[in-house]
């Protein structure tokens, strides 16, 4: 079975049972700052797992485009990839726990045809939060599946979410498929590697509060998660991601440039086809790489895979292989429109970290003059600071017969991820279901900051190209060629404070994206939109494509402050403001 089918009959399959297809987002979250990617397909529909209407009604479904990089050290094994593809089906409020479980049996059984010999699954078994899920496996039990095959497991491994620290979460089930030739085992038991996981259906029954509070939800929810990747191996039999059709066509790209077989390079060149299938998907969502952020996890993901590139003895490669990555992913129109972009990207930042890493050899030399020892700060040093990756000063250190200790080398980079860990949870700290009054006030502001640029700056064609927003401020960015005067600041200012004194109603309406259009909404028309969206109009001042959460009334908003006006990159200003 092809990629595109498996998509197909999933999408078909929910879709006879009342589901609408919803769009696959970006993966840069579009109105929430507080995670750096969509993780998996329920991202995007926080809101509406909250309770907010969905304008495409309860029953929704799609394949989301996700990038994972918490266990980024996992990836070169066989099922593990930063970048993945997840088909979904949603409930906001209307089914449950039966016709869920009930849904996936059948889609499971019937449609793949996947015998339930070979299939187990694991439930909840319950803790001081939420009690041991007996319904669930009785569903099961009631589906064929016997006792033996289902397994009661603690939250580590059988409760989803919330996303970021709080919001929607709740137990889930999840299903096994035995994917070695000998018969499965009667008796299930999830640890036996040859058990994988393919398909996850989270019973969101609770919201986690920002105590740390699990508390029963307004509304319950299913939210399910099925790899593409995984499930392609499944359906065809194999036992290896990276031996499909969506990733064997990269693999044979690398080993016709090095050389060399994959059997017995196994592990550089999953890791090679891993990173730079994600790294094309992140820049042609628009990031490029730098220190921050997004762009951050970009550059480290180039580096990594071009240190990986040493081990099979390739250089400027990263663009050499890519082209595979655009004919399996053909549904994917911008990979198309930014093929440019993605290649002079690879290329610019192998060029970078080449010279960075002629730069650390010379460092090398300096610290290791007259050593016999390499020095675990100065290993350390060699590796954060100028990427040099572990192997390489093993191997050099070798090479100079310098005593080098992986053991204290491992150590220390374990302190140092947990301190970089802890720093790096700030990004995540109000939680991305963190739809806080601040928060909601904030990003209604940017609806009228948006329409008072468009007004004081005469240009219609300004379009938002970016918004972060956290509980203390909001960050637009918008297409514009120059710095705004003071004069316009003030006047921008005056705007959004007149509608917030105006106390304009804020009105929500679902349309479709031509009528939208039609009425003079804002949006971005070529992205795909779902067939309804919904439409949120300030007063007489602002309509715009949205997906929310905004206030009721602008008197909502008390005062509005620009605090910062700054070139965000060219052609491109940023503003940050606040409400007081
Ligand atoms: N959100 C659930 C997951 O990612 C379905 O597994």
């Amino acid at each position: 079975m092809k990629r595109q089918e498996l998509i197909q009959k999933y999408i078909e399959f929910f879709k006879s049972k009342g589901h609408k297809e919803i769009k696959n987002s970006s993966l840069i979250p579009e109105n929430d700052p507080t995670v750096l990617f969509t993780t998996a397909g329920m991202h995007p529909l926080v809101p509406f797992l909250l309770g907010q209407p969905h304008p495409q009604g309860k029953r929704l479904v799609n394949v989301q485009r996700c990038i994972r990089t918490g266990d980024i050290e996992e990836v070169g094994n066989t099922t593990h990839h930063t970048f993945f593809e997840m088909l979904g089906n949603w409930s906001l409020g209307d089914y449950f726990k039966k016709e869920a479980i009930e849904m996936s049996f059948e889609f499971l059984t019937k449609t793949l045809k996947i015998s339930k010999e070979k299939l187990a699954v694991t439930v909840f078994i319950g803790d001081q939060d939420a009690p041991k899920d007996k319904e669930a496996a009785s569903i099961w039990q009631e589906l064929g599946i016997s006792k033996d095959r289902i397994a009661f497991l603690p939250k580590e491994d059988n409760w989803w979410g919330p996303a970021g620290n709080t919001g929607p979460c709740g137990p889930d089930t999840e299903m096994f498929y035995w994917r070695s030739e000998k018969p499965a085992p009667k008796k299930f038991n999830p640890k036996d590697k040859n058990w994988v996981e393919i398909w996850n259906d989270v019973l969101m029954q609770y919201t986690k509060t920002s105590e740390a509070k699990y508390i029963e939800a307004k509304q319950k929810n299913i939210d399910t998660g099925m790899g593409v990747e995984r499930m392609l191996t499944v359906v065809n039999g194999k036992d290896d991601n990276y031996l499909t059709e969506i990733w064997h066509p990269i693999i044979k790209k690398i080993e016709t440039i090095s050389k060399k077989q994959y059997k017995g390079n196994e592990k550089a060149m999953r890791i090679i086809a891993d990173h730079i299938k994600a790294s094309v998907f992140i820049i042609a969502d628009g990031i490029t790489p730098s220190n921050k952020e997004q762009g951050y996890i970009l550059r480290r993901l180039i580096r990594r895979a071009v240190n990986y590139g040493r081990e099979l003895e390739i250089k400027n490669f990263t663009n050499k292989i890519i082209e595979p990555i655009f004919e399996i992913y053909e549904d994917y129109s911008q990979l198309k429109k930014n093929k440019e972009k993605i290649l002079e990207e690879l290329k610019k930042e192998e060029e970078k970290f080449d010279q960075t890493i002629e730069k650390g050899f010379s460092i090398f030399n300096k610290l290791t003059k007259d050593k016999k020892e390499m020095e675990c700060k100065d290993a350390f040093l060699l590796y954060q600071s100028y990427g040099f990756p572990e192997e390489l000063i093993e191997e050099e250190c070798k090479k100079r017969k310098i005593k080098f200790s992986k053991e204290s080398f491992d150590k220390e980079c374990k302190i140092h991820q947990e301190l970089s860990r802890t720093a790096g949870a700030g990004v995540f700290k109000s939680g991305l279901a963190d739809h806080s009054e601040e928060t909601t006030r904030l990003h209604t502001a940017a609806h009228l900051l948006l329409q008072a640029l468009k007004i004081v700056l005469k240009d219609n064609s300004i379009i938002q190209k970016g918004s972060n927003i956290t509980s203390e401020r909001l960050r637009l960015d918008f297409s514009f060629p120059r710095k705004l005067e003071e004069f316009e600041i003030k006047e921008v200012e005056d705007l959004v404070n007149k509608q917030i004194h105006l106390e304009c109603e804020v009105i929500r309406e679902e349309m479709s994206p031509q009528e939208a259009k039609k009425k003079g909404a804002s949006g971005i028309f070529d992205e795909k939109y779902g067939d309804i969206v919904s439409v949120y109009t300030i007063g007489k001042f602002s309509k715009e494509i949205c997906t929310g959460p905004h206030v009721r009334n602008t008197k909502e908003l008390h005062q509005f402050k620009i605090i910062k006006e700054e070139s965000s990159s060219s052609g491109v200003r940023r503003i940050k403001a606040i409400l007081e």
